[in-house]
C-alpha cells in the first residue's frame, strides 16, 4: 500500500440529452439501455466497485430518475420474486449501500468539465475517479482488472493525475480529447499536453482519452475559472490541461476491450462483442451472427 489517499468516489456524467439515440432515449436516460441485461450505468458502477469505489455520484439533470430508482430497493419486485420463489441473484448488482449513492443536478449543459464542477461539495478535498459511461471497457477474458482498476494500481505506483488513453485512426481524432505523449513505461504514459477534440492536421498523436479519469481535487479550483473551450463547452480536457507540470500526470494504456457506446455502431458492436464472450449466451450468438452473415445456411 502507497501512502496516498484511496479513490473512494466517483463520480458519473449522466446529465446528457442522449440525442443521438432518438427516438429511445425520448422517456428513458441513455445510461440505462442495455447492453443485453444490463444498462450501461451498471458496467460502469460495476466497474468502479471492482476498483475499491464505495461511493458514487452521479451528475444528473431532469428526466433522469431512472437511474436512480435502478439502484434503489424495489420492494414491489422483491416481494413478488420472493413470493414466486424466483432468483433474486439478478438484483445484486443494482444495490448500493444506503449513504453510498449521491446525486447532484448539472441544471445546464456547459459541458463535461462544467458537470465535473458541479459535483466538487461531494468530492471535497481528495483525489476522486470519473467513469464516463458511454465508454464501456470490458476486461480480458483471462480475468484481467477492469479499466478503473488498473488505474487504481497505477494512481497506487506513480500518484498525481491518470487519463485512460487508446490508439484510434488518426482520422478520428477530432471527436476526443488527444494528449502529446512524453515518455512510456509499461502501460505508463507521461503526458506532456492536452488538447480536446483537434483538427486531424493539428493533433499531437493519434492517443485518445477514453472516459476514465482518476484526478487530484485541484482540477475543481482549476474548472471554477474555466472559460469554454471546443464546441462551447466547458472542457474537462482544458482543466486537466492546465494542471500538466504542477502535479504528476500519466495516461494508462487499458489492457482490455472499449466500445464506444455513444455511437449506433459501437453499442451494436459492445452488444454481440459482449454476447460472445458470455457462457449463456456465446454458443447461441456465434450461430445466429454466421447465419446472418451467410456463413452458414
Ligand atoms: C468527452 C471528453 C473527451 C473524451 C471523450 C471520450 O467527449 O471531452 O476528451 O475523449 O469524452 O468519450 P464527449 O464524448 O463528451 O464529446
Amino acid at each position: 500500500m502507497s501512502g496516498r489517499k484511496p479513490i473512494r468516489k466517483a463520480v458519473f456524467p449522466v446529465a446528457g440529452l442522449g440525442t443521438r439515440f432518438l427516438p429511445a432515449t425520448k422517456a428513458i436516460p441513455k445510461e440505462m439501455l442495455p447492453i443485453i441485461d444490463r444498462p450501461l450505468i451498471q458496467y460502469a458502477v460495476d466497474e468502479a466497485r471492482e476498483a475499491g469505489i464505495e461511493q458514487m455520484i452521479f451528475v444528473t439533470g431532469r428526466g433522469k430518475t431512472a437511474l436512480i430508482d435502478h439502484f434503489d430497493v424495489a420492494f414491489e419486485l422483491e416481494v413478488t420474486l420472493r413470493e414466486r420463489a424466483k432468483d433474486m441473484a439478478a438484483l445484486e448488482p443494482t444495490r448500493i449501500q444506503p449513504g453510498n449513492l449521491a446525486t447532484v443536478r448539472q441544471q445546464v449543459p456547459l459541458g463535461l468539465g462544467h458537470a465535473i464542477w458541479c459535483a466538487r461539495g461531494i468530492v471535497g478535498d481528495e483525489p476522486f475517479a470519473i467513469l464516463l459511461p458511454d465508454e464501456l471497457m470490458i476486461a480480458n477474458a483471462d480475468g484481467g482488472p477492469g479499466c478503473m482498476k488498473q488505474m487504481v494500481e497505477a494512481y497506487d505506483e506513480v500518484g498525481g493525475n491518470l487519463i485512460s488513453v487508446l490508439a484510434v485512426p488518426r482520422e478520428e481524432v477530432s471527436s476526443y480529447g488527444v494528449i502529446t505523449p512524453g515518455t512510456s513505461r509499461g502501460a505508463l504514459t507521461e503526458v506532456r499536453g492536452l488538447v480536446e477534440k483537434p483538427k486531424v492536421e493539428e493533433a499531437p498523436s493519434n492517443l485518445i482519452v477514453s472516459g476514465r479519469y482518476i484526478l487530484q481535487p485541484e482540477v475543481m479550483r482549476t474548472l471554477e475559472g474555466q472559460e469554454k473551450g471546443a464546441g462551447g463547452e466547458i472542457q474537462l480536457t482544458d482543466a486537466m490541461a492546465r494542471m500538466i507540470g504542477a502535479q504528476p500526470f500519466h495516461a494508462v494504456t487499458f489492457a482490455g476491450k472499449r466500445y464506444d457506446c455513444g455511437s449506433k455502431a459501437g453499442f451494436v458492436e459492445a452488444t454481440l462483442a459482449v454476447a460472445l464472450e458470455r457462457e449463456d449466451l456465446r454458443d447461441e450468438v456465434r450461430a445466429i451472427a454466421q447465419r446472418l452473415l451467410g456463413l452458414t445456411t
